[in-house]
């Protein structure tokens, strides 16, 4: 990958030039001027998901000249060398290959000599055979009954996507029933264990570290509350199962290594991690074969990203506005509004994704940035948040560029209602972008400037709000898996545009070792030696707590 501060070349200095003129356009003007707007700036991916980035505030020329940054900046580059497997990874010297993960045609790829696809596929099919096992009720545990409930432990990026993608695919779910214990707090630990059975109960501790914490607290809490009832060591067997990378630790927790360990290989990042042994949780809820075509939509998006040109690449071209509206419009945030139920996680999954990777202010060569990076990435549930922060897109003083996503069918038998759904999302898109200005030959600054005096100020909607709009046909096992790449691979090329490495998360990492010297002051074994708000903060918490 290419080492070049963006704002240095010749390109970004054009496109800083190209903001100042299109700034005052009003979008309203744009789609006047070119009746083939929506043709050019939309692209269908397989007839299953249309990509709508014609409501942007973008003209032709900006299209162009992001195009060129990227071609300048050698995306190209960078796209090969994770597709190759070369450690783009570089802070903990690592390949990054989840794409390896849903190479479901097989092709070999490979890692220091070796071809990693033959431990992808064994693990494919251990998840195969153990998931079969506990959905047609073979598997029994230690009473002799079979399992009825599921409960994942594991945090951050072990947890939020799976948890995102049972939830979405609801509709594919089978008789089990699915909980997942992340928190820390007692409360959480409690509520879980108050609606399940030991006896009837598996346990999949995902930890790649096995060393998180909150996942490691809450699974020794559940193996100690089990063991209390099944009065039985050997018993664990049948209920309790790894997903890690470290065998040392899952040994010492107990587990058998040799029949209840998945492995996760080392370049796989947790917020990437979801397609692989990570994923049983969604094996276990939705069954093997729609986990594959999960995999399949993902890898269709790899090939999509790997094979297409920049001006027809979906992940590319996201990326780029994002860039757009993040470094010249100074947009600090970025809302993702998916209208639909079962996609109430999906914003939360999409925070960890951007934020997690591209939150970083050191650049590739160690130097500090003097530019912004990553994105406040925030959203809610449509039609939900339209009665929460949605005035505040509308008639704010913020510029907020929004990701609407709506699946147009379902299965559900109130279809009235999808189409009250889809009339939300059509109001709302369309109104942020054109306001409700009524005017024939009306231009943007005119109206800021004059009109406004003649109308009644605070019923005027001026619009010029950006938004994509990502109409899938439906949510399936296969649009979800490709909607999902298609984000991953967007935050990979911001990062590798804005120069910083995507894949650690130092900041993360560091605060998670800082918290045991606090757990030691808690819990008297050290003084504390800190700033004066953390000593008085520390002070009443044990005082309140005698
Ligand atoms: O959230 C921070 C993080 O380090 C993620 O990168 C990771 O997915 C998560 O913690 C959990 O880590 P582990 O799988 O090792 O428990």
């Amino acid at each position: 990958m290419k080492n070049i501060n963006p704002t240095h070349t010749s390109i970004w200095k054009k496109l800083k030039k190209n903001y100042e003129t299109t700034k005052k356009i009003h979008m309203f003007d744009l789609f006047k001027k070119d009746q083939n707007r929506f043709k050019k700036f939309s692209l269908l991916f397989n007839n299953k998901i249309l990509i709508d980035y014609s409501k942007n505030r973008i003209t032709d020329s900006t299209f162009k000249l992001l195009l060129n940054l990227a071609k300048n900046l050698r995306i190209d580059i960078a796209i090969k060398a994770m597709f190759i497997g070369k450690k783009i990874n570089q802070t903990e010297n690592q390949a990054v290959l989840h794409i390896a993960l849903r190479n479901i045609k097989n092709n070999p790829i490979i890692l220091n000599g070796i071809n990693i696809m033959h431990d992808i596929n064994h693990i494919l099919k251990k998840m195969e055979k153990f998931s079969n096992q506990i959905i047609n009720s073979e598997w029994k545990g230690y009473t002799g009954k079979s399992i009825t409930d599921i409960v994942n432990i594991g945090i951050g990026g072990s947890h939020i996507g799976q948890n995102m993608v049972v939830e979405a695919l609801k509709p594919y779910k089978n008789h089990l029933k699915i909980h997942f214990l992340s928190n820390i707090d007692g409360t959480h630990i409690e509520d879980i264990l108050n609606k399940i059975l030991p006896e009837r109960t598996l346990f999949l501790i995902t930890s790649k570290t096995f060393k998180t914490k909150e996942t490691i607290i809450n699974a020794k809490n559940v193996k100690k509350w089990f063991l209390k009832i099944s009065k039985n060591k050997k018993s664990l067997e049948k209920h309790f199962i790894a997903i890690s990378n470290n065998e040392k630790e899952v040994n010492k927790f107990g587990i058998n290594t040799k029949k209840n360990l998945f492995k996760i290989f080392n370049w796989i990042n947790g917020r990437y991690s979801l397609w692989s042994a990570m994923g049983l949780i969604i094996v276990l809820s939705v069954g093997y074969n729609n986990f594959k075509k999960l995999l399949y939509g993902a890898h269709d998006m790899d090939e999509h990203f790997k094979n297409n040109t920049f001006d027809q690449n979906i992940p590319v071209i996201l990326a780029l506005i994002s860039i757009w509206y993040n470094n010249f419009f100074k947009s600090e945030t970025e809302l993702i509004l998916p209208y639909n139920q079962n996609l109430y996680r999906f914003s939360e999954y999409i925070q960890q994704i951007g934020m997690e990777s591209n939150g970083k202010s050191i650049d590739r060569n160690g130097k500090k940035i003097n530019y912004q990076t990553g994105s406040i990435i925030w959203g809610g549930v449509g039609t939900n948040y339209e009665h929460t922060f949605c005035q505040l897109i509308h008639q704010g003083t913020k510029l907020i560029p929004c990701d609407f996503i709506v699946p147009v069918t379902n299965n559900s038998t109130y279809q009235e209602n999808n189409y009250y759904l889809i009339a939300h999302f059509l109001s709302q898109s369309q109104t942020l972008a054109f306001g409700n200005i009524k005017e024939k030959k009306y231009k943007y600054i005119d109206y800021c400037f004059n009109k406004i005096k003649n109308s009644i100020p605070y019923k005027k909607l001026i619009g010029n709000n950006p938004s994509n709009t990502i109409l899938l046909n439906k949510i399936t096992p296969y649009t979800l898996g490709a909607l999902i790449a298609m984000y991953e691979h967007k935050v990979f090329i911001q990062g590798a545009i804005l120069n910083i490495f995507s894949f650690d998360q130092w900041g993360i990492e560091y605060g998670k070792k800082i918290t045991n010297y606090f757990f030691s002051v808690l819990k008297k074994k050290k003084n504390t030696h800190c700033d004066s708000s953390t000593n008085g903060l520390i002070k009443y918490v044990k005082n309140w707590k005698k």
